[in-house]
């Protein structure tokens, strides 16, 4: 393997609030936690501590020579109770910010990513129509708060995840089980994004600031027939991305709405994303309503790897609005890191052979993090974290992402030293 990045094209990574920070126990993730529902029982309220070690985040990124950031802020920790907003917490991120750009590295500022302050969790969160007010407020808040020193925003991260895991599987908070709901909370969420969108703009340009870029995170998978010749696969193949990510991606996008978005008078026919922001992870094979078997390798839990799915998935998104494309999640659970830097090289591959106008990669994640229902078992770091003493080391990945934006490529000495190496199959993964 022998490529050059694309011109433009910036490395950088990502991460979310709540997975990193540490210290906050008033969200809705850290309630599920007391429930016992994360499955190796880790505490969020741990994580990585990234709040307190921030500084020591930032050199590494620094020494690894990320360009670009992805960085979420913890609402709850922002607006602790219904409307008392703690300044000492935008000032803390405001610090966080001002050493990113003072280092060089951009800044992409996520607003919510999956975490809800307990008080708005128990006035029902997103499935209460009048509930977005609160999301708004929030946002005006921490836009005049952090506005110049952010120029682009991820109003809310992967609405398709938040709503299916939450209210249709019940895996996640609220742990609800409704279609009428998810398709609500979807509804919602898309309301949400539309008017975060304008008002996010409408504050920077108050401030004089003309050049914001404001999208939502788009958790976006290929779904394959598991039988491409057997009809009824190919027809639950299309209904379950019709379902998880076309229709939403559509209404958020551009305000048209179809099932299972419903009415709200905000979604009206306009353009609401200044770039496309694409989360993707992996293939997801059908063969009926709860999936199929995917035969091809797979990470360690067992999610397809499938590099090409990146730009397919990016293709899909530029044909229904030709917006510069930023993929702000890829990455792999790789606990041992043994091939974390193939799949990079592969998904870079990928992107960079494209004609798409892909401008951003973010590595998800820089260090491992607390993931979610998987807590600290998951890992996703490009540097390794030691949860009993909290020591970070640069992972053998973490050393190959910096020669790929050292040498502003992948030549074939660097894939042979790095990434000559075999995937797990789908039995091992699995
Ligand atoms: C989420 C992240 C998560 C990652 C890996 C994405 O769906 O945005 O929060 O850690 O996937 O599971």
């Amino acid at each position: 393997m022998n490529f050059q990045l694309k011109p433009g094209l910036l490395l950088g990574a990502a991460s979310a609030a709540t997975q990193i920070e540490g210290g906050s126990q008033n969200n809705s993730w850290h309630a599920w936690y007391r429930k016992g529902r994360i499955k190796d029982g880790s505490d969020p309220s741990v994580a990585t501590d990234h709040y307190v070690r921030w500084q020591e985040d930032l050199e590494l990124m620094a020494g690894m020579g990320i360009q670009c950031c992805r960085l979420g802020v913890e609402w709850s920790r922002v607006e602790p109770e219904d409307g008392v907003f703690d300044d000492a917490v935008i000032a803390h991120y405001r610090e966080e910010l001002q050493a990113l750009v003072g280092r060089g590295i951009r800044p992409l500022l996520t607003l919510h990513h999956f975490s809800n302050p307990l008080w708005l969790e128990e006035k029902g969160a997103f499935a209460k129509r009048d509930n977005i007010t609160y999301f708004l407020r929030f946002v005006r808040r921490m836009v005049e708060g952090v506005g110049d020193l952010v120029s682009e925003y991820i109003t809310i991260n992967e609405p398709n995840v938040y709503a299916c895991n939450g209210y249709f599987e019940g895996t996640w908070p609220p742990g609800k089980r409704n279609l009428l709901e998810t398709a609500r909370v979807m509804t919602n969420l898309t309301a949400a994004h539309i008017e975060a969108y304008g008002l996010i703009r409408k504050t920077r340009l108050q401030m004089g600031f003309t050049d914001t870029k404001v999208s939502f995170a788009n958790h976006l998978r290929v779904f394959a027939p598991q039988n491409p010749a057997d009809p009824v696969h190919r027809f639950w193949a299309s209904r379950a991305e019709q379902l998880f990510q076309n229709s939403l991606t559509r209404a958020m996008c551009t305000g048209r709405t179809a099932f299972p978005i419903g009415h709200h008078p905000s979604i009206v026919p306009g353009q609401y994303c200044d770039f496309h922001a694409i989360n993707y992870y992996a293939r997801s094979t059908v063969s009926a309503l709860a999936g199929g078997r995917a035969d091809g390798p797979v990470n360690d839990l067992g999610w397809e790897i499938y590099p090409q799915g990146i730009v397919e998935t990016a293709q899909r998104v530029y044909s229904l609005l030709p917006r510069p494309i930023y993929i702000t999640e890829n990455g792999t659970c790789d606990n041992t890191d043994r091939f974390r830097a193939r799949y990079i090289a592969e998904h870079l591959q990928a992107i960079c052979e494209s004609e798409l106008p892909i401008e951003r990669y973010y590595h998800w994640c820089f260090c491992d993090n607390w993931e979610w229902l998987e807590g600290n078992s998951a890992r996703f770091g490009l540097v390794h974290v030691d949860y009993e003493t909290q020591a970070r080391t640069v992972k053998s990945s973490g050393e190959f992402y910096r020669q790929v934006i050292a040498q502003g490529g992948v030549s074939d000495e660097l894939y042979s030293r790095f990434c000559d190496v075999p995937y797990p199959t789908g039995r091992e993964g699995a």
